[in-house]
């Protein structure tokens, strides 16, 4: 009996049997999956991970028990909230605005204590998609009264304009999660250059970092045992299936997560488990994948205590208070728009 090293033909993509053509190919999808995997070494942009069935994984990565950013940022929540909203309104009332909202499970921790203040609480979600934000809006409204919801589907990175603010009442947006980690240093700036110049003095932007923490801690989290983080990346091969007529076979591809420490990010790789070929229909690419090759999936930048104050303060904002968890994992900055 002898065991192969490679994988049985049928297992293997085969460019010959490519998938046709998908009927429409979203026009964003194809040019950043063109651009991305014609590049050296090969890259995919994080935004492409949420689709309807990436947000479902992401919103299971939130409960893993190795995934401690979600659920020590609650905790940052359920301790400040009082706090936070104070600060921020500094005895205003206050519209809320989410960016990159999702389901909105933490905030409405921040929403209940808004709306203890004050009579009413616009709250205006933005997000690229509109399910997760209508059944927020549903859940919130009927849950917590005081809370007017306007869910906004947009992609806040290219589009960023928020409802006028009521005569009188202060802007508080909300950039939690630590999403700003995925993005390079300079383009988190100026990211947060552009909510700036969308906001009025004494209006504030409250922004979560993950922040920088021993190295077992921090592969545990994106290499969890039960397997999700590594779904969430391949899904993204099964998305170009789907989207782009690709034919990936996702199980060739291994989930690589890795701590680099020079650059202060958490890197997610998909790697080639051998030499393939794969066709991408919808964009007429055919492309060859080494063994061991990889295309690089996501950054997920891990900050020092005083750096989420001192981009705050390089976009615009006077870094106003910023709260963490007892451990120093998190931390939730507060800059009030100068
Ligand atoms: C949503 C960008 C904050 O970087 O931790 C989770 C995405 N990637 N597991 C993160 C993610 C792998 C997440 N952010």
């Amino acid at each position: 009996m002898t065991t192969l090293a490679f994988p049985p033909v049928s297992d293997l993509a085969n460019p010959f049997l490519a998938a046709p053509k998908p009927p429409t190919v979203a026009p964003e999808v194809a040019a950043a999956v063109t651009q991305g995997l014609l590049s050296h070494p090969k890259t995919l942009p994080a935004w492409l991970f949420y689709d309807e069935a990436g947000s479902r994984l992401f919103d299971k990565i939130t409960a893993l028990p190795e995934y401690y950013l979600t659920r020590t940022e609650r905790a940052i929540f359920l301790e400040f909230a009082g706090e936070i909203i104070e600060r921020a309104a500094e005895g205003h009332a206050l519209q809320m605005i989410e960016l990159g909202a999702g389901s909105c499970e933490k905030t409405r921790i921040l929403l209940a204590a808004a709306a203890e203040r004050q009579d009413t609480v616009l709250y205006e979600p933005v997000d690229v998609s509109a399910a997760p934000l209508e059944a927020a809006r549903e859940r919130i409204e009927r849950e917590i009264s005081g809370v007017l919801v306007a869910p906004r589907v947009a992609d806040y990175v290219r589009d960023l304009a928020h409802e006028a603010p009521l005569s009188g009442e202060r802007r508080l947006v909300l950039y939690i999660g630590s999403s700003i980690g995925n993005f390079e240093p300079c383009a988190a700036r100026e990211l947060l250059m552009k909510i700036r110049a969308t906001l009025a003095p004494g209006d504030a932007l409250l922004l979560g970092v993950d922040l920088v923490k021993d190295r077992m801690l921090l592969h545990a989290a994106y290499n969890d045992a039960s397997g999700v983080t590594e779904a969430f990346n391949r899904n993204l091969l099964h998305r170009l299936n789907r989207e782009l007529g690709a034919n990936f076979k996702p199980g060739l591809f291994a989930h690589r997560a890795v701590w680099n420490a020079a650059e202060s990010r958490v890197e997610m790789h998909l790697e080639s488990r051998l030499r393939q070929m794969v066709s991408i229909s919808g964009i007429d690419a055919l492309m060859e994948f080494e063994a061991g090759e990889t295309i690089h999936t996501e950054n997920s930048y891990k900050y020092h205590p005083g750096e989420a104050e001192s981009m705050l303060q390089a976009a615009g904002f006077a870094p106003a208070q910023t709260w963490t968890d007892a451990r120093g994992w998190f931390a939730v900055a507060l800059g009030r728009a100068a």
